[in-house]
């Protein structure tokens, strides 16, 4: 049988497209490899957020070349794909700069792969269109989605913030329909899909098509999706602060399956700064929108992305992204220092920040941040959240799953209540996993504060939504 590797670099959007061009090629007869070298064909899902994302991918097509080669000696030819944002960025530039590579294909073409693996067998291709037709038509059905399982409900971003290639390598802002949106929900739920994280550039500007032929909100697709039998759990990601509409907080108010986790991009809590970066909301925008949030679900937890060292950015823009830090409290968060783009506006700027003051502004700022996700998790010792249970853990006896928070928990359990949602009592907090043992039948769950700032008792969410637990 012949062989297929597939790599993924970058964002959640890239892992699910990953997963379907094994599907794809599964259909065509590919089986999946975790070894490169048996691989008769190699995709690499690139990513071209950052410089160093993009570097990443050269080095790793240099060590290819190599395998290549070996392999070529032994008679067995390998193909190598470059799918993903740096092939949708630098086109034909790839095959120029890394001559080992045979097809080049954009993240809004690689359904068609099949072809473009056939004409690679007499020369090399590039496929960097946005086709007119659908992707996900041309897609098989996923079959084992796995408990937790990503649905692509938007794609594209109209945003253009300053320092982003996104609305360059990904497009427009595209939603999908309602209609197809629900049936891959319920294909997925019959197939044990249990939680759904709907995924988009920029999700919360979802505007799909209803039934009705009126645009859906992404509130009013939740609505729906929580619905749907089977489906415990939803999630949504990422989303921009000036699309959180009133439908979508009342959403996070009323759906107990809406997990009390929002992943919330601010990049900065300078005015000035978000002015610059072009992200059309200042820093008390987001502290309101933040209130109007919790005011809806006072549990919830909160997550966002940082960029330290955007041009111009002064000691006391970075001082006012602290003390927004410090005053929100997050649960977790990603922080990057900022990288040119090529293609991008900020990358005009004259005024960079130098390297080592960005050094320094990331590691204050990841400090506080990572001391802010140890203490929401050290607050769930010894109370009983929630988990999801998802699949075998570390060790014989264990299984892996998630609280509502998106914490890693390994219970103390019996691999039968995969799939199901337990109680489970907190008994240590790791430095990235929770442990802890189921609780007794009957015992409440209790949530964890809404984040180390957030002050009050939490409020209670309902019990386990299975009967099948252990
Ligand atoms: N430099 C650094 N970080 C960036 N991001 C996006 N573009 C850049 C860049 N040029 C970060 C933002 C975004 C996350 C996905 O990546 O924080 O939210
Ligand atoms: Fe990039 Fe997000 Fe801004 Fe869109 S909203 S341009 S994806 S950072």
């Amino acid at each position: 049988m012949k062989k297929a590797f597939v790599k993924s670099y970058g964002c959640q959007m890239n892992v699910y497209d990953a997963s379907r061009m094994v599907d794809l090629l599964g259909r065509e007869g590919f089986a999946e490899t975790g070894a490169v070298e048996e691989a008769d064909v190699v995709v690499l899902n690139t990513c071209h957020i950052r410089e160093k994302a993009a570097e990443k991918v050269y080095s790793e097509l240099g060590r290819l070349r190599v395998l290549k080669g070996e392999r070529a000696e032994a008679g067995r030819p390998t193909t190598i794909v470059v799918a993903g944002c740096v092939a949708q960025a630098e086109g034909r530039e790839i095959l120029a700069r890394a001559p080992g590579v045979d097809v080049v294909v954009g993240p809004q073409s690689y359904h068609r792969l099949p072809r473009l693996l056939e004409a690679a067998a007499s020369a090399k291709v590039v496929d960097t269109e946005f086709p007119l037709e659908d992707k996900f038509d041309h897609l098989p059905a996923r079959r084992t989605p796995g408990v937790s399982a990503f649905l692509t409900v938007q794609e594209g971003c109209d945003k253009f913030c300053a320092f982003c290639v996104v609305p360059y390598t990904r497009g427009a802002e595209v939603s999908r329909p309602a209609a197809r949106i629900l049936a891959e929900a319920e294909r997925l739920a019959g197939a044990g899909a249990r939680e759904l994280t709907l995924i988009g550039q920029n999700v919360n500007a979802y505007h799909g098509e209803g039934p009705d032929g009126a645009p859906w909100s992404l509130g009013r697709l939740l609505h729906r999706l929580a619905a749907v039998p089977g489906l415990l759990r939803l999630r949504y990601t990422t989303s921009h602060p000036r699309d959180m509409d009133d439908a979508l907080i009342a959403a996070h108010r009323d759906l107990p399956a809406l997990m009390p986790y929002l992943h919330l991009p601010v990049q900065s809590g300078s005015d000035r700064i978000l002015a610059a970066m072009n992200r059309r909301h200042d820093a008390d925008t987001y502290r309101r929108l933040i209130d109007r949030v919790r005011a809806a679900r006072a549990d919830i937890a909160l997550s966002s992305d940082f960029i330290v060292g955007f041009p111009g950015e002064t000691d006391a823009d970075h001082a006012a992204t602290l003390r927004l830090v410090e005053e929100t409290g997050f649960a977790s968060a990603y922080s990057f220092k900022y990288s040119p783009r090529p293609g991008t506006p900020a990358a005009e700027s004259g005024d960079a920040v130098p390297e080592d003051v960005k050094r320094a502004r990331l590691a204050e700022l990841q400090d506080l941040l990572e001391g802010q996700r140890q203490a929401f998790n050290r607050a769930a010792v010894g109370r009983t959240v929630e988990v999801l249970m998802e699949k075998p853990g570390r060790h014989p006896g264990q299984v892996a799953g998630k609280s509502p928070y998106l914490q890693a928990v390994q219970v103390e359990a019996d691999p039968a209540a995969i799939g199901t949602v337990v109680p489970v009592r907190i008994l240590r907090a790791g430095a990235n996993s929770l442990f802890g043992e189921v609780a007794a039948a009957g015992t409440a769950a209790a949530p964890p504060p809404g984040g180390p700032a957030a002050a009050g008792p939490a409020a209670a969410t309902p019990a386990a939504a299975t009967p099948a637990a252990a």
